[in-house]
């Protein structure tokens, strides 16, 4: 009699290892399932993404059109400070210095020179100076820290071969929908 417990014991081991084999293989098996179904979707989430970062790319200014901003804000800032209108002055210089942060992140390189980092020191080194002059209401000081910002933004364009880009101050109102002395 005790000699068929053993074979029966060991029979029972291997019924219950065999079952827990099954069970496992079987909820690894559902496992593997939930895992694909998963990365299906990851998958589907990178190609929408992936759409988006194209689309973006199409949408966002170039070098060139965040230029032509900063050109037109900095021929505004002229005319803001011959009328000494110190507030236009000031809101002018503030979105100069927004639209050159802007450009700033485009992180572009032109023969081999990287733009923000010249970008960033015009922004913090000439700007500064145009804001201090305004806060002075000192017309020569303002005309001097203005021409040395030019001199800054044609610094640059002959630097990276742009040279036939050359700025100066403005011999005309860049819009005639606006006004600049304080007042109605
Ligand atoms: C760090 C270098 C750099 C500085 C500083 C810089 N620019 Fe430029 N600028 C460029 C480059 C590069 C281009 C050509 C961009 C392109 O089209 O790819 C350009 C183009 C331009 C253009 C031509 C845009 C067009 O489409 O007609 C104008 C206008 C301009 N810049 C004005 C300015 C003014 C104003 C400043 C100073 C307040 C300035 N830039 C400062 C590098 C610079």
């Amino acid at each position: 009699m005790k000699r068929g417990i053993l074979p029966s014991f060991a029979f029972g081991v291997l019924l219950l290892a065999g079952v827990l084999l099954f069970v496992s293989t079987s909820s690894m098996r559902q496992e593997a399932e939930r895992l694909a179904t998963e990365l299906t979707h990851v998958k589907d989430s990178v190609a929408v993404l992936l759409q988006m970062v194209d689309s973006l790319k199409v949408h966002t200014p170039g070098l060139g059109e965040y230029m032509s901003t900063i050109s037109l804000h900095t021929a505004k800032l002229w005319f803001a400070g011959q009328a000494a209108n110190w507030k236009l002055a000031t809101y002018e210089l503030d979105e100069l210095e927004e639209t050159i942060e802007a450009a700033e992140a485009l992180h572009a390189r032109k023969n081999d020179i990287d733009i923000s980092a010249v970008l960033q020191s015009v922004r913090q080194t000439q700007l500064p100076m145009i804001q201090q002059a305004i806060d002075k209401k000192s017309l020569r000081a303002f005309e001097q820290a203005y021409r040395q910002t030019l001199a800054a933004c044609n610094g640059c364009h002959q630097t990276v071969g742009y040279e036939f880009i050359h700025i100066i101050t403005p011999t005309r109102e860049p819009v005639t929908n606006q006004q600049w002395k304080v007042g109605k």
